[in-house]
């Protein structure tokens, strides 16, 4: 019997069901499968891909720019499946598009975050890297999303994110019946100390996949919950949310990163600066 070291079913691998050259390089990665189909409502052509448990995938076209989004369920060993699988099927770029809970008082229920690196609070990626190894989105997808945000007029934030399995304690809420530990008791305001701006489950894990595989990432949210206030807003009441402004702001940078990477690869060069601008 041959034996494979590559889950696959077929051509599709095995969790997302993509086969290779299926999906274009850019790729949105929201948590929830639901908001798979926000995307595709808001792109010009849109087709189903693929369909496996959490794991929902279309491709379309937005101005002309091929992309697709997959949802990647919720915690670091989920999204770390799908960005093992979609960078074996042909994704080179991974945007992730949450929600997430703020830190800071002064940012509403709705705003924007752009997150500049990640609190590696996960579990999955303790078997790729040491804690040392830093978890950062690349800078030109970091900028392409500000650039993307300003050019829509959107309220939005830039910050370092928290990442963690765990919503309840690991987010400083009591657990069931009150249940609570050290840690959860003291996590929200040592976070505030540091610095950092928002908490969710993912980002951490895309960066560190994306630094050690030589992907590009990037990760903008919209803020459903603020902790400092205690708003929560679910995720499904869009406008109130921020979550269909998320989905125009991570179009609208994709369609600016594209025109970027054809820039640089008319130029012959590497990487965006800000001067290549002028010559678009
Ligand atoms: N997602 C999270 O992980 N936490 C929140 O508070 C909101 C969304």
């Amino acid at each position: 019997m041959k034996v494979s070291e590559e889950p696959k079913v077929g051509e599709a691998l095995y969790h997302i069901r993509v086969k290779k050259g299926e999906i274009p390089r850019y790729v949105f990665l929201p948590g929830d499968p639901g908001r798979v189909k926000v995307f595709a409502e808001s792109w010009d052509t849109s087709q189903l891909v693929a369909q496996e448990r959490e794991y929902l995938t279309y491709k379309g076209k937005y101005k002309g720019v091929e992309l697709a989004c997959t949802s990647t369920g919720i915690g670091s060993g989920a999204i770390a499946i799908a960005v093992e699988e979609l960078l074996r099927v042909g994704a080179d770029t991974l945007i992730r598009t949450g929600t997430t809970g703020a830190l800071s008082p002064e940012v509403k229920v709705g705003d924007m975050i752009i997150s500049s690196g990640a609190y590696r609070a996960d579990g999955a990626t303790r078997a790729y890297a040491p804690l040392a190894y830093p978890a950062v989105p690349s800078y030109e997808v970091l900028l392409a999303l500000v650039e993307a945000a300003e050019s829509l007029g959107v309220r939005y934030w830039v910050g370092l994110t928290y990442s963690t399995d765990s919503f309840y304690l690991g987010q400083g809420r009591p657990g069931f019946n009150g249940y609570t530990s050290e840690y959860s008791e003291r996590i929200v305001e040592r976070l505030r100390k540091l610095r950092i701006i928002n908490m969710e489950m993912e980002s951490s894990t895309l960066f560190t996949l994306a630094g050690i595989y030589g992907a590009r990432a990037g990760a903008i949210f919209a803020a459903i919950a603020n902790r400092a206030t205690g708003e929560f807003v679910p995720s499904d009441e869009f406008e109130a949310s921020g979550v269909r402004t998320m989905v125009k702001v991570a179009d609208e940078a994709v369609r600016i990163l594209y025109e970027w990477d054809a820039k640089k690869a008319e130029l012959n060069k590497p990487y965006f600066y800000p001067s290549l601008i002028k010559k678009l």
